[in-house]
Protein backbone atom coordinates (compact mmCIF):
# COMPACT_ATOMS: atom_id res chain seq x y z
CA UNK A 1 0.00 0.00 0.00
CA UNK A 2 1.68 3.44 -1.01
CA UNK A 3 0.85 6.23 1.55
CA UNK A 4 0.08 9.43 0.63
CA UNK A 5 0.45 13.14 1.36
CA UNK A 6 -1.70 15.50 -0.61
CA UNK A 7 -0.95 19.33 -0.46
CA UNK A 8 -4.18 20.91 -1.48
CA UNK A 9 -6.51 18.22 -1.44
CA UNK A 10 -9.75 20.71 -1.63
CA UNK A 11 -8.79 21.76 -5.33
CA UNK A 12 -9.22 20.66 -9.20
CA UNK A 13 -6.30 18.33 -8.77
CA UNK A 14 -6.66 17.38 -5.25
CA UNK A 15 -10.25 16.58 -5.65
CA UNK A 16 -9.47 14.26 -8.91
CA UNK A 17 -6.39 12.80 -7.03
CA UNK A 18 -8.63 11.51 -4.24
CA UNK A 19 -11.59 10.42 -7.09
CA UNK A 20 -8.65 7.89 -8.27
CA UNK A 21 -8.11 7.02 -4.72
CA UNK A 22 -11.37 6.26 -3.58
CA UNK A 23 -11.58 3.46 -6.83
CA UNK A 24 -8.10 2.33 -5.72
CA UNK A 25 -8.71 2.17 -2.12
CA UNK A 26 -6.70 -0.80 -1.00
CA UNK A 27 -3.60 0.09 -3.03
CA UNK A 28 -3.53 4.32 -1.41
CA UNK A 29 -3.59 5.67 2.12
CA UNK A 30 -4.01 9.23 2.65
CA UNK A 31 -1.83 10.35 5.41
CA UNK A 32 -1.93 13.68 5.27
CA UNK A 33 -4.50 16.50 3.29
CA UNK A 34 -4.27 20.03 2.90
CA UNK A 35 -6.26 23.32 1.99
CA UNK A 36 -5.37 26.95 2.24
CA UNK A 37 -9.31 28.11 3.48
CA UNK A 38 -11.27 25.67 2.31
CA UNK A 39 -12.53 23.21 5.78
CA UNK A 40 -15.64 22.88 4.51
CA UNK A 41 -14.13 20.57 1.79
CA UNK A 42 -11.25 19.32 4.01
CA UNK A 43 -13.23 18.00 6.61
CA UNK A 44 -15.99 16.30 4.14
CA UNK A 45 -12.42 14.92 2.67
CA UNK A 46 -11.25 13.35 6.02
CA UNK A 47 -14.70 11.97 7.52
CA UNK A 48 -14.38 9.85 4.03
CA UNK A 49 -10.36 9.39 3.35
CA UNK A 50 -9.75 9.31 7.50
CA UNK A 51 -5.81 10.93 7.29
CA UNK A 52 -3.98 10.74 10.49
CA UNK A 53 -3.33 15.16 10.08
CA UNK A 54 -5.18 17.77 8.32
CA UNK A 55 -3.83 20.54 7.65
CA UNK A 56 -5.13 24.33 7.27
CA UNK A 57 -2.46 27.26 5.76
CA UNK A 58 -5.05 30.08 7.31
CA UNK A 59 -4.76 29.88 11.00
CA UNK A 60 -8.01 31.98 10.83
CA UNK A 61 -9.73 28.97 10.09
CA UNK A 62 -8.16 26.34 12.26
CA UNK A 63 -10.69 26.20 15.22
CA UNK A 64 -13.49 25.73 12.39
CA UNK A 65 -11.73 22.47 10.96
CA UNK A 66 -10.98 21.08 14.36
CA UNK A 67 -14.98 21.61 15.42
CA UNK A 68 -15.68 20.16 12.06
CA UNK A 69 -13.76 17.17 12.69
CA UNK A 70 -13.85 17.08 16.80
CA UNK A 71 -15.25 13.41 16.48
CA UNK A 72 -12.27 11.66 15.27
CA UNK A 73 -8.49 11.88 16.12
CA UNK A 74 -7.49 13.48 13.36
CA UNK A 75 -4.46 16.03 14.06
CA UNK A 76 -4.73 19.69 12.87
CA UNK A 77 -2.08 21.85 11.91
CA UNK A 78 -2.46 25.29 10.68
CA UNK A 79 0.61 27.98 9.10
CA UNK A 80 3.33 27.06 6.93
CA UNK A 81 4.62 24.85 9.28
CA UNK A 82 1.48 22.51 9.15
CA UNK A 83 2.13 22.21 5.25
CA UNK A 84 5.86 21.25 5.85
CA UNK A 85 4.84 18.78 8.56
CA UNK A 86 2.31 17.57 6.08
CA UNK A 87 4.69 17.31 3.25
CA UNK A 88 7.10 15.45 5.12
CA UNK A 89 5.22 13.50 7.52
CA UNK A 90 7.47 10.40 8.62
CA UNK A 91 4.66 7.75 7.41
CA UNK A 92 4.14 8.93 3.58
CA UNK A 93 5.65 7.63 1.00
CA UNK A 94 4.70 9.88 -1.96
CA UNK A 95 3.59 13.40 -1.86
CA UNK A 96 1.18 14.69 -4.01
CA UNK A 97 2.13 18.19 -4.44
CA UNK A 98 -1.06 20.07 -6.03
CA UNK A 99 -0.48 23.14 -4.51
CA UNK A 100 -1.14 26.40 -7.16
CA UNK A 101 1.55 29.06 -7.17
CA UNK A 102 5.02 29.45 -5.85
CA UNK A 103 3.55 28.32 -2.38
CA UNK A 104 4.04 24.76 -3.68
CA UNK A 105 8.10 25.52 -3.64
CA UNK A 106 9.23 24.49 -0.11
CA UNK A 107 7.02 21.74 0.23
CA UNK A 108 8.59 20.01 -3.02
CA UNK A 109 11.61 21.11 -1.44
CA UNK A 110 10.81 19.98 1.91
CA UNK A 111 9.72 16.46 0.39
CA UNK A 112 12.19 15.88 -1.52
CA UNK A 113 14.54 16.47 1.57
CA UNK A 114 12.69 14.05 3.60
CA UNK A 115 13.64 11.55 0.88
CA UNK A 116 9.82 10.97 -0.59
CA UNK A 117 8.82 10.45 -4.05
CA UNK A 118 6.70 13.42 -5.65
CA UNK A 119 3.91 13.58 -7.89
CA UNK A 120 4.09 17.05 -9.29
CA UNK A 121 1.39 19.33 -10.34
CA UNK A 122 2.91 22.26 -8.68
CA UNK A 123 4.82 22.98 -12.08
CA UNK A 124 5.51 26.89 -10.36
CA UNK A 125 7.99 24.75 -8.07
CA UNK A 126 10.11 23.92 -11.20
CA UNK A 127 9.95 26.87 -13.17
CA UNK A 128 11.21 29.26 -9.66
CA UNK A 129 14.06 26.43 -8.89
CA UNK A 130 14.45 23.50 -11.57
CA UNK A 131 17.90 23.23 -11.45
CA UNK A 132 17.91 23.13 -7.55
CA UNK A 133 14.66 20.62 -7.29
CA UNK A 134 16.71 18.22 -9.70
CA UNK A 135 19.94 18.13 -8.33
CA UNK A 136 18.47 17.77 -4.81
CA UNK A 137 16.03 14.77 -6.34
CA UNK A 138 19.41 13.26 -7.85
CA UNK A 139 21.51 13.64 -4.17
CA UNK A 140 18.19 12.03 -2.45
CA UNK A 141 17.66 9.56 -4.83
CA UNK A 142 14.18 10.30 -5.26
CA UNK A 143 11.32 10.20 -8.10
CA UNK A 144 9.36 13.88 -9.65
CA UNK A 145 6.83 12.25 -11.35
CA UNK A 146 4.68 14.75 -13.17
CA UNK A 147 1.39 14.87 -12.82
CA UNK A 148 0.73 17.81 -15.98
CA UNK A 149 -0.98 15.35 -18.51
CA UNK A 150 1.57 16.85 -20.91
CA UNK A 151 4.19 15.71 -18.77
CA UNK A 152 2.87 12.70 -17.92
CA UNK A 153 2.76 12.39 -21.91
CA UNK A 154 5.90 12.69 -22.32
CA UNK A 155 7.24 10.17 -20.07
CA UNK A 156 5.11 7.98 -20.95
CA UNK A 157 7.02 8.03 -24.81
CA UNK A 158 10.13 8.44 -22.84
CA UNK A 159 9.90 5.15 -20.83
CA UNK A 160 12.41 2.38 -22.22
CA UNK A 161 14.08 5.05 -24.65
CA UNK A 162 17.52 6.61 -23.73
CA UNK A 163 17.41 10.48 -23.09
CA UNK A 164 20.34 10.95 -25.55
CA UNK A 165 18.09 9.68 -28.58
CA UNK A 166 15.42 12.51 -28.06
CA UNK A 167 15.83 15.23 -30.76
CA UNK A 168 12.77 17.04 -29.63
CA UNK A 169 9.56 17.22 -27.29
CA UNK A 170 6.43 18.68 -28.66
CA UNK A 171 3.78 20.33 -26.06
CA UNK A 172 0.56 20.42 -27.37
CA UNK A 173 -1.54 23.56 -26.11
CA UNK A 174 -5.65 23.38 -26.57
CA UNK A 175 -5.38 27.65 -27.66
CA UNK A 176 -7.18 28.37 -25.07
CA UNK A 177 -10.50 30.19 -25.27
CA UNK A 178 -9.50 33.12 -27.07
CA UNK A 179 -7.21 30.96 -29.70
CA UNK A 180 -9.28 32.63 -32.96
CA UNK A 181 -10.43 35.91 -31.46
CA UNK A 182 -8.91 38.97 -33.36
CA UNK A 183 -5.68 40.65 -30.88
CA UNK A 184 -7.57 44.35 -31.24
CA UNK A 185 -10.30 42.16 -29.16
CA UNK A 186 -8.26 41.47 -26.43
CA UNK A 187 -8.91 44.77 -24.49
CA UNK A 188 -12.72 43.50 -23.87
CA UNK A 189 -11.78 40.14 -22.66
CA UNK A 190 -13.37 39.76 -18.67
CA UNK A 191 -12.49 36.98 -16.27
CA UNK A 192 -15.70 35.39 -17.14
CA UNK A 193 -14.83 34.88 -20.41
CA UNK A 194 -10.91 34.13 -19.49
CA UNK A 195 -12.39 31.00 -17.03
CA UNK A 196 -14.24 29.62 -19.72
CA UNK A 197 -11.59 26.72 -20.77
CA UNK A 198 -12.91 25.02 -24.11
CA UNK A 199 -11.65 21.20 -23.16
CA UNK A 200 -10.33 21.22 -19.27
CA UNK A 201 -12.06 22.06 -16.36
CA UNK A 202 -9.09 23.55 -14.25
CA UNK A 203 -8.74 26.10 -10.97
CA UNK A 204 -8.25 29.69 -11.80
CA UNK A 205 -5.05 30.19 -12.09
CA UNK A 206 -4.45 28.09 -14.01
CA UNK A 207 -7.17 28.85 -16.36
CA UNK A 208 -6.20 32.07 -17.17
CA UNK A 209 -2.63 30.38 -17.59
CA UNK A 210 -4.19 28.48 -20.87
CA UNK A 211 -6.02 31.46 -22.01
CA UNK A 212 -2.84 34.11 -21.94
CA UNK A 213 -0.65 30.90 -22.80
CA UNK A 214 1.46 31.43 -20.39
CA UNK A 215 0.36 28.15 -18.78
CA UNK A 216 2.25 26.45 -22.24
CA UNK A 217 5.66 28.39 -21.22
CA UNK A 218 5.62 27.29 -18.00
CA UNK A 219 5.10 24.43 -19.08
CA UNK A 220 8.38 24.37 -21.82
CA UNK A 221 10.41 25.30 -18.84
CA UNK A 222 8.87 22.68 -16.37
CA UNK A 223 9.59 20.39 -19.36
CA UNK A 224 13.02 21.69 -19.42
CA UNK A 225 14.24 20.69 -16.39
CA UNK A 226 11.87 17.04 -15.78
CA UNK A 227 13.58 15.39 -18.82
CA UNK A 228 17.17 17.55 -19.55
CA UNK A 229 16.05 18.91 -22.80
CA UNK A 230 17.36 22.00 -23.78
CA UNK A 231 14.49 24.96 -24.69
CA UNK A 232 15.79 25.13 -28.36
CA UNK A 233 14.26 21.51 -28.54
CA UNK A 234 11.07 21.98 -26.96
CA UNK A 235 8.06 23.28 -29.60
CA UNK A 236 4.96 23.88 -28.71
CA UNK A 237 2.15 22.93 -31.35
CA UNK A 238 -1.95 24.39 -30.65
CA UNK A 239 -3.65 21.50 -31.06
CA UNK A 240 -7.33 22.03 -30.41
CA UNK A 241 -8.87 18.41 -29.69
CA UNK A 242 -6.63 18.02 -26.57
CA UNK A 243 -6.32 14.34 -27.52
CA UNK A 244 -2.68 13.97 -27.96
CA UNK A 245 -0.86 15.13 -24.94
CA UNK A 246 2.65 15.06 -26.04
CA UNK A 247 4.91 13.65 -28.59
CA UNK A 248 8.59 13.20 -28.57
CA UNK A 249 10.88 12.83 -31.59
CA UNK A 250 13.75 10.30 -31.64
CA UNK A 251 17.04 11.24 -33.87
CA UNK A 252 16.12 8.77 -35.98
CA UNK A 253 12.86 10.89 -37.04
CA UNK A 254 10.61 8.64 -34.96
CA UNK A 255 7.64 10.49 -33.20
CA UNK A 256 6.20 8.98 -29.91
CA UNK A 257 2.56 10.97 -29.00
CA UNK A 258 0.53 9.95 -26.05
CA UNK A 259 -2.99 9.82 -26.60
CA UNK A 260 -5.88 9.79 -23.89
CA UNK A 261 -9.30 11.22 -22.98
CA UNK A 262 -9.32 15.11 -21.90
CA UNK A 263 -9.38 13.78 -18.23
CA UNK A 264 -7.03 14.78 -15.49
CA UNK A 265 -8.03 11.65 -13.25
CA UNK A 266 -5.28 9.21 -15.93
CA UNK A 267 -2.32 11.32 -15.75
CA UNK A 268 -3.37 11.45 -11.68
CA UNK A 269 -3.34 7.91 -11.68
CA UNK A 270 -0.29 7.55 -14.09
CA UNK A 271 2.07 9.16 -11.52
CA UNK A 272 0.42 7.07 -8.22
CA UNK A 273 1.50 3.98 -10.10
CA UNK A 274 4.12 4.21 -11.90
CA UNK A 275 5.61 2.41 -13.47
CA UNK A 276 2.88 0.21 -13.16
CA UNK A 277 -0.85 0.52 -14.92
CA UNK A 278 -3.98 0.06 -13.10
CA UNK A 279 -7.16 -0.71 -14.84
CA UNK A 280 -9.31 2.39 -15.16
CA UNK A 281 -12.62 3.66 -15.58
CA UNK A 282 -12.10 6.33 -17.32
CA UNK A 283 -13.71 7.61 -20.74
CA UNK A 284 -11.55 6.32 -23.54
CA UNK A 285 -10.82 7.85 -26.89
CA UNK A 286 -12.85 7.02 -29.66
CA UNK A 287 -11.23 7.63 -32.70
CA UNK A 288 -13.90 7.51 -34.95
CA UNK A 289 -16.25 10.61 -33.27
CA UNK A 290 -13.17 12.30 -33.31
CA UNK A 291 -13.33 14.07 -36.78
CA UNK A 292 -10.08 15.61 -37.31
CA UNK A 293 -6.57 16.26 -35.53
CA UNK A 294 -5.29 19.68 -36.35
CA UNK A 295 -2.16 21.77 -35.18
CA UNK A 296 -1.02 24.86 -35.67
CA UNK A 297 1.65 27.03 -34.67
CA UNK A 298 1.02 29.30 -31.84
CA UNK A 299 0.90 33.70 -32.51
CA UNK A 300 3.60 34.64 -30.51
CA UNK A 301 2.78 38.74 -30.94
CA UNK A 302 -0.86 37.63 -29.79
CA UNK A 303 0.29 36.00 -27.15
CA UNK A 304 2.84 37.49 -25.76
CA UNK A 305 3.04 35.36 -22.81
CA UNK A 306 4.84 32.46 -24.27
CA UNK A 307 7.52 34.59 -25.93
CA UNK A 308 8.13 36.03 -22.60
CA UNK A 309 8.60 32.37 -20.83
CA UNK A 310 10.91 31.24 -23.66
CA UNK A 311 12.77 34.38 -23.34
CA UNK A 312 13.20 33.70 -19.43
CA UNK A 313 14.04 30.11 -19.57
CA UNK A 314 16.51 31.02 -22.32
CA UNK A 315 18.13 33.90 -19.82
CA UNK A 316 18.04 31.57 -17.06
CA UNK A 317 18.74 31.96 -13.69
CA UNK A 318 16.50 33.85 -11.39
CA UNK A 319 14.75 35.16 -14.48
CA UNK A 320 11.91 32.19 -14.61
CA UNK A 321 11.12 32.78 -10.64
CA UNK A 322 10.49 36.26 -11.86
CA UNK A 323 8.24 36.09 -14.87
CA UNK A 324 5.95 33.28 -12.46
CA UNK A 325 5.81 35.69 -9.69
CA UNK A 326 5.19 38.00 -11.96
CA UNK A 327 2.11 36.50 -13.95
CA UNK A 328 0.77 35.13 -10.33
CA UNK A 329 0.30 38.93 -9.25
CA UNK A 330 -1.16 40.02 -12.71
CA UNK A 331 -3.37 37.14 -13.37
CA UNK A 332 -4.72 37.70 -9.42
CA UNK A 333 -5.64 41.53 -10.14
CA UNK A 334 -7.17 40.59 -13.87
CA UNK A 335 -9.28 38.06 -12.19
CA UNK A 336 -10.23 40.95 -9.31
CA UNK A 337 -10.58 43.25 -12.60
CA UNK A 338 -8.18 46.01 -11.67
CA UNK A 339 -6.37 45.26 -14.90
CA UNK A 340 -7.07 44.12 -18.30
CA UNK A 341 -5.99 40.86 -20.13
CA UNK A 342 -3.79 42.85 -22.31
CA UNK A 343 -1.76 44.64 -19.44
CA UNK A 344 -1.20 40.69 -18.15
CA UNK A 345 1.86 40.36 -20.54
CA UNK A 346 3.02 43.65 -20.08
CA UNK A 347 3.54 43.87 -16.59
CA UNK A 348 5.43 40.05 -16.97
CA UNK A 349 7.89 42.15 -19.81
CA UNK A 350 8.26 45.60 -17.74
CA UNK A 351 9.23 43.43 -14.15
CA UNK A 352 11.41 40.58 -16.25
CA UNK A 353 13.17 43.59 -18.16
CA UNK A 354 14.22 45.61 -14.98
CA UNK A 355 15.25 42.55 -13.02
CA UNK A 356 18.48 42.08 -12.54
CA UNK A 357 19.60 38.68 -12.82
CA UNK A 358 21.28 36.41 -10.49
CA UNK A 359 23.08 33.34 -12.28
CA UNK A 360 22.71 29.98 -10.70
CA UNK A 361 21.06 30.95 -8.21
CA UNK A 362 21.09 29.47 -4.40
CA UNK A 363 17.26 29.02 -3.42
CA UNK A 364 17.38 32.40 -0.68
CA UNK A 365 18.30 34.13 -4.30
CA UNK A 366 15.29 32.60 -6.00
CA UNK A 367 13.17 33.45 -2.99
CA UNK A 368 14.36 37.22 -2.67
CA UNK A 369 13.61 37.50 -6.59
CA UNK A 370 10.30 36.22 -6.07
CA UNK A 371 9.54 38.61 -3.57
CA UNK A 372 11.07 41.38 -5.73
CA UNK A 373 8.82 40.87 -8.50
CA UNK A 374 5.95 40.42 -6.63
CA UNK A 375 6.56 44.01 -5.08
CA UNK A 376 7.46 45.88 -8.46
CA UNK A 377 4.27 44.47 -9.80
CA UNK A 378 2.09 45.30 -6.96
CA UNK A 379 3.19 48.61 -7.33
CA UNK A 380 2.61 49.00 -10.77
CA UNK A 381 -1.07 48.36 -10.29
CA UNK A 382 -4.10 51.03 -9.99
N1 LIG B 1 -6.40 21.73 -12.65
C1 LIG B 1 -5.81 21.01 -13.58
O1 LIG B 1 -6.46 20.30 -14.34
C2 LIG B 1 -4.31 21.07 -13.73
C3 LIG B 1 -3.70 20.40 -14.79
C4 LIG B 1 -2.32 20.39 -14.87
C5 LIG B 1 -1.55 21.04 -13.93
N2 LIG B 1 -2.16 21.70 -12.91
C6 LIG B 1 -1.34 22.40 -11.91
O2 LIG B 1 -1.69 21.88 -10.63
C7 LIG B 1 -1.59 22.90 -9.63
C8 LIG B 1 -2.94 23.02 -8.92
O3 LIG B 1 -3.90 23.47 -9.85
P1 LIG B 1 -5.45 23.43 -9.53
O4 LIG B 1 -6.13 23.78 -10.81
O5 LIG B 1 -5.81 22.15 -8.84
O6 LIG B 1 -5.59 24.67 -8.51
P2 LIG B 1 -6.80 25.02 -7.53
O7 LIG B 1 -8.04 24.33 -7.98
O8 LIG B 1 -6.81 26.49 -7.40
O9 LIG B 1 -6.35 24.32 -6.14
C9 LIG B 1 -5.21 24.75 -5.45
C10 LIG B 1 -5.09 24.06 -4.12
O10 LIG B 1 -4.02 24.69 -3.38
C11 LIG B 1 -4.55 25.27 -2.17
N3 LIG B 1 -3.88 26.57 -1.96
C12 LIG B 1 -3.99 27.68 -2.72
N4 LIG B 1 -3.25 28.68 -2.22
C13 LIG B 1 -2.66 28.19 -1.10
C14 LIG B 1 -1.81 28.75 -0.11
N5 LIG B 1 -1.39 30.03 -0.16
N6 LIG B 1 -1.39 27.95 0.89
C15 LIG B 1 -1.79 26.67 0.98
N7 LIG B 1 -2.62 26.08 0.10
C16 LIG B 1 -3.03 26.84 -0.94
C17 LIG B 1 -6.03 25.45 -2.42
O11 LIG B 1 -6.76 25.53 -1.20
P3 LIG B 1 -8.25 26.20 -1.18
O12 LIG B 1 -9.18 25.19 -1.74
O13 LIG B 1 -8.49 26.50 0.25
O14 LIG B 1 -8.14 27.45 -2.03
C18 LIG B 1 -6.33 24.19 -3.21
O15 LIG B 1 -6.40 23.09 -2.36
C19 LIG B 1 -1.17 24.17 -10.38
O16 LIG B 1 0.21 24.33 -10.31
C20 LIG B 1 -1.58 23.90 -11.82
O17 LIG B 1 -0.78 24.59 -12.75
C21 LIG B 1 -3.52 21.73 -12.79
Amino acid sequence: MKRIALLGATGSIGKNCLDVIRRLRSQFRVVTMTTNNNTEILAEQAEEFRPTLCAVMDPHKVDDLQDRLSERKIQIRTGPEGLLEAATHPDTDLVVNALVGAVGLIPTIRAIEAGKDVALANKESLVMAGEFIMNLAQEKKVQIIPVDSEHSGIMQCLHGNRREDVARIILTASGGPFFNRRAEEFQSITPQQALEHPTWNMGPKITVDSATLMNKGLEVIEAHWLFGVPISHIEVTIHKQSIIHSLVEFTDGSILAQIGPTDMRLPIQIALTFPERMESPYPRVRFEQTRMLTFEKPDHEKFPCLRLAYKAAQDGGTTPAVLNAANEIAVQAFLENRISFEKIPSLIEETTTRHVRADRPSLNEILTADRWARGYVMKQLP
